[in-house]
């Protein structure tokens, strides 16, 4: 007999339902997309048990669940809440990936690239805007991969409180807190880099052009929107070298991440009982060229 057809429940927790997180869904092959907005944990039992009552256990690796949304914490809280309502011990469960805001792939993406480059144990690395969705997971990416990571916030709490949360979860590198205010205390965290990855957010400029370090080998700019976040890379520079420095700018990982992000969805569906976080993200990217 054939298999059900293939259907992703889209819990978002914006009030409009990502569109992007839609198109990408339809062309990674999904069959039916069902999607919910304005999602909060207390929605989410009974929609998790509209999934995982209908199908019985033999069919469920053909419902899977994707959490988006513009809040990356909102999307932590669901997941949760998503983990909580599903039956395991009797086979009652979905495959589920967590990109609010296009996080984990986009993390995946970047640390997928560098790694072309470089090799990431002990590599010395910079996440400017490291306390962001996105910059967190690029730290933490890089950090378990044996990195000795800096982790480059305005403010020294916020960058403490992100470096400890990210040691906690366990990693072969370091992590330190690196405040990026002032061009001096810029200048210092820069200072033997050779790895930089500018994830602030959206029309911030993080570093400029006079700023880059003699050892940068690799230059990774995630944002899109002008002025761009490092100067002296441009959004479509998809390893392009500049002044012997490998640069990617956010429209060049940007390729990446569609790929690591359809992957990803393709893969709810070989099984029910996988949790697609920055972590297994980044595992599907290995396997992308
Ligand atoms: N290429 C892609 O496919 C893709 C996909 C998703 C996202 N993105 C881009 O990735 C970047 C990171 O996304 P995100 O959601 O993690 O960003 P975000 O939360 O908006 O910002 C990240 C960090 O930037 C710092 N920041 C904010 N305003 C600043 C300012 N005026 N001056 C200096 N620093 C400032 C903040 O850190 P502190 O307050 O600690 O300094 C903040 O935690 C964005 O540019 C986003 O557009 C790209």
């Amino acid at each position: 007999m054939s298999e059900k057809p293939r259907i992703l429940i889209q819990l978002d927790t914006d009030p409009q339902a990502s569109v992007f997180d839609r198109v990408v869904a339809v062309d990674a092959g999904c069959d039916h997309l069902f999607a919910y907005e304005g999602v909060t944990p207390d929605q989410v039992t009974s929609l998790v048990h509209g999934a995982i009552f209908t199908r019985g256990p033999k069919d469920l690796h053909r419902t899977a669940v994707f959490i988006g949304g513009s809040d990356v914490s909102a999307g932590e809280l669901l997941l949760g809440a998503v983990r909580r309502a599903m039956l395991p011990q009797w086979g009652l469960q979905v495959s589920v990936l967590l990109d609010s805001n296009g996080c984990n792939t986009t993390a995946a993406a970047a640390v997928h690239v560098a790694k072309r480059h470089l090799n990431l144990r002990g590599v010395s690395a910079l996440v400017l805007g490291g306390t962001g969705p996105v910059g967190q997971r690029v730290a933490r990416l890089l950090f378990q991969q044996g990195a000795s990571v800096r982790l480059g916030s305005r403010q020294a709490s916020r960058a403490d409180t992100v470096c400890a949360t990210i040691v906690a979860r366990g990693g072969a590198g370091q992590v330190t807190p690196a405040v990026t205010s002032t061009p001096e205390e810029l200048a210092r965290a820069v200072e033997g880099q050779e790895l930089i990855v500018a994830a602030g957010a959206a029309g911030v400029n993080l570093l400029p052009r006079s700023a880059w370090p003699s050892t940068l080998r690799v230059a990774i700019d995630l944002n899109a929107v002008p002025p761009l976040g490092i100067d002296g890379v441009e959004a479509g520079d998809s390893g392009k070298e500049r002044d012997g420095v490998v640069c990617y700018g956010a429209l060049g990982v940007g390729g990446t991440k569609m790929k690591i992000h359809k992957a990803a969805i393709a893969k709810l569906f070989e099984r029910n009982d996988q949790i697609f976080d920055a972590e297994e993200v980044y595992h599907i990217a290995q396997a992308i060229p």
